[in-house]
C-alpha cells in the first residue's frame, strides 16, 4: 500500500486492514483499556499488613463485600499512566497554534522556583507569621502586574480569567450600586467579536448584555459605542488586542466616551501577551482587566486548574476589590481591618490566589526582565505576522492585507467549492503532526481559523509549520478532496462526534456482561 509520496503507509487504517495485530496496537503505539478493564480485584501495588482483629463500632453498617476496585502491580501502574500521559498533545510535543490560547512554553526554571519547599509544600492555613516570604512574593508580582500594566490596584485571587471578569464586573456592580445607580444601570456593552465568557459574566451577575457590531475593519467603531451609552448603561466589556487579532486602534476614543457616560471600562486583557511593555493598559482609560498569567506569564494552562487570573483595578474601583488584600507584610481578610473609605465587595475565594502560579509568573518575569517581556511580546506579534504574509497567497483574511497583532484570523472564503471544510482542514493538520488552529471563534467571522504561534517558535519551527499549512492548502484547492473527508488517518482515533461526545459524554463505565456458555 503506497501513501500519496508514494511510500508505504505509515501505521493507519489501511496498514491495519492489511495486517490486523493481535493486540489492536500498531507498531509502539499501544492501546490503552481503561484501569477498570485492565485491573483485577486481587492485585494490588502494596503490601500491607492484614489488619489486626477488632470490633467494628459502625453497629452493622460495616461493609460486607470487597469494594471491588481494580487492582494492578507497581509497573502495570505506572505503563498504564506513562502511556495516557504520551497520548496527550502539548506545547513540549510540539507547536500548538491554538488561537486566543497563547500556548506559549513554560520554562522549567519557572517549574524548578515553584516546587522548592518553601513556596511549593506551604499551606493556606499556616499562620500568617511562617509565610511572610509568600506573602513578599505576592507582593512583589502584584507590583510588577501594577506596573505593567500602568493601574494603580490589583485583586489576586480570580483563578482564571473568567473568574477575573466576575471579579473586575462585580467591583463595578459594586462602584455602581454605591454612586446609587444600581437600579439603574443594568445594562453592559459586549462587541460581537467577544469571548463567550464576556457575556456569561454580565448575565451571570444579573446585567442584561447589549452587543456591539464590529465594524468591516473587525474592530469596533467609538460611534456604534456612543450609539448605546446611556444612562442605563453600566460598562462595555471590550477585548484588546481584540479576538480578531487586531489592536482597537480607538480604545481610547471609546474609553473617554464610556466614561463620559458615567459608565466603566472593562478590558477583557487575555491577549495582553501581544503589548506587554509597549502599552499600559490605564493609559487606555482602562477600569479593571484581568491578567491571565497562564496566558501572558508562561504559567500552565493547568486543564481546568489550579490558574491565576488577577484584576486590576483603576482609582475608582480599587476600594472595591474583593477581600483579602495582601500587603507586603500583612494579609486584610477582613472589611473591618481595610483602610478607611474601602468598600470590599466580599470575598471571591477562600484562600489569597494560586500561590505555585504566582510563584511561576514571578519567575517568568525576572528572568525576562523588562527587555524580554517586550521582546516576548514583540516575537509574539512578530511570528504571527510572518504566518500571515506567508499564506495570504493562499488563504483568505477576513479583514484584509492588515498587521495583525500576536494571532492572525483566516476565514473559509478560500474553501469556497472545494469541497473541503475548515473543520475537514483542521483534521488533516492532525495527519501532519500539529495540533489545529482555534475553529470557527470568533463567530463573526464565517469558518474563523484563528493561529496563535507565540514567541516560543524558532523560524525553523515556523517554516515548517507554514510549508505544512500550503502544502494542504494547495491540496485542498487542487480538489484533493480524499485528504480531508477523511482525516485524521494517522491519529490513534479517527473522527469522532464531537458534539455527541460532548453532549452526551459516557463517564460511567459498565462492565460487559458475562460470557454465556453455549448450550450444551
Ligand atoms: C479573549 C478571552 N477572554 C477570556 C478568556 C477566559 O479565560 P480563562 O480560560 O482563563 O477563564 C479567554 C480564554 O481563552 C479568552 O481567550
Amino acid at each position: 500500500m503506497l501513501n500519496r509520496q508514494g511510500r508505504s503507509t505509515a501505521p493507519g487504517e489501511e496498514a491495519m486492514a492489511d495486517h490486523p495485530t493481535f493486540t489492536g496496537n500498531r507498531a509502539l503505539q499501544i492501546e490503552e483499556p481503561l484501569l477498570f478493564e485492565i485491573g483485577r480485584h486481587d492485585a494490588t501495588g502494596v503490601d500491607i499488613d492484614e489488619p489486626e482483629a477488632f470490633i467494628p463500632r459502625l453497629a452493622g453498617l460495616e461493609r460486607s463485600e470487597p469494594i471491588a476496585l481494580p487492582g494492578l502491580s507497581e509497573p502495570e501502574t505506572m505503563r498504564h499512566y506513562v502511556r495516557l500521559s504520551s497520548k496527550n498533545f502539548g506545547i513540549d510535543t510540539g507547536l500548538f497554534p491554538l488561537g486566543s490560547c497563547t500556548m506559549k512554553h513554560n520554562a522549567r526554571l519557572n517549574e524548578k522556583i515553584a516546587r522548592l519547599p518553601g513556596f511549593g509544600d506551604i499551606h493556606p492555613l499556616q499562620p500568617v507569621s511562617t509565610v511572610p516570604g509568600a506573602l513578599a512574593l505576592i507582593d512583589r508580582l502584584a507590583h510588577y502586574l501594577k506596573t505593567l500594566t500602568g493601574m494603580p490596584a490589583v485583586a489576586m485571587s480570580p483563578k482564571a480569567g473568567a473568574h477575573g471578569e466576575l471579579c473586575g464586573m462585580m467591583a463595578i456592580k459594586a462602584a455602581i450600586a454605591a454612586r446609587g445607580e444600581g437600579e439603574s444601570r443594568t445594562v453592559v456593552l459586549v462587541p460581537e467579536s467577544a469571548h463567550g465568557t464576556n457575556p456569561a459574566t454580565a448575565a451571570l451577575i444579573g446585567f442584561t448584555v447589549e452587543a456591539v457590531p464590529a465594524q468591516a475593519d473587525g474592530t469596533v467603531h467609538p460611534e456604534d459605542v456612543r450609539a448605546k451609552l446611556g444612562p442605563h448603561v453600566a460598562a462595555i466589556m471590550l477585548t484588546n488586542p481584540n479576538t480578531c487579532g487586531l489592536f482597537e486602534k480607538d480604545v481610547v476614543a471609546i474609553a473617554a466616551a464610556v466614561h463620559e457616560a458615567g459608565a466603566f471600562f472593562y478590558c477583557d486583557g487575555a491577549n495582553f501577551n501581544a503589548i506587554v511593555g509597549k502599552v499600559r493598559p490605564g493609559d487606555l482609560g482602562v477600569d479593571a482587566m484581568h491578567i491571565n498569567l497562564h496566558k501572558t506569564f508562561s504559567t500552565p494552562h493547568g486543564g481546568g486548574g489550579p490558574g491565576a487570573g488577577p484584576v486590576v483595578l483603576s482609582e475608582a474601583l480599587a476600594p472595591f476589590a474583593p477581600l483579602p488584600w495582601i500587603t507586603s507584610d500583612r494579609l486584610i481578610e477582613t472589611a473591618a481591618d481595610a483602610p478607611p473609605g474601602a468598600e470590599p465587595f466580599g470575598r471571591l475565594t477562600a484562600f489569597h490566589g494560586q500561590m505555585g502560579m504566582f510563584t511561576r509568573a514571578l519567575a517568568y518575569m525576572l528572568s525576562h526582565g523588562a527587555d524580554g517581556m517586550r521582546q516576548a511580546s514583540e516575537d509574539a506579534v512578530l511570528s504571527a505576522n510572518y504566518i500571515r504574509a506567508c499564506l495570504s497567497d493562499l488563504m483568505s483574511l477576513p479583514f484584509g492585507e492588515q498587521p495583525c497583532m500576536h494571532e492572525v484570523l483566516f476565514d473559509d472564503a478560500w474553501l469556497k467549492d472545494t469541497g473541503v471544510t475548515t473543520l475537514d482542514f483542521a483534521k488533516a493538520m492532525i495527519d501532519e503532526g500539529y495540533h489545529p488552529m482555534t475553529m470557527y471563534f470568533p463567530l463573526v467571522v464565517h469558518g474563523a481559523m484563528l493561529i496563535e504561534p507565540t514567541e516560543s517558535e524558532s523560524k525553523a519551527s515556523l517554516d515548517l509549520f507554514i510549508m505544512t499549512l500550503r502544502d494542504l492548502a494547495l491540496a485542498a484547492k487542487a480538489g484533493d478532496t480524499e485528504r480531508f473527508a477523511g482525516a485524521p488517518y494517522h491519529a490513534p482515533r479517527r473522527r469522532l462526534d464531537e458534539t455527541r461526545a460532548a453532549r452526551q459524554p459516557i463517564l460511567r463505565w459498565t462492565p460487559p456482561e458475562p460470557v454465556k456458555e453455549a448450550a450444551e
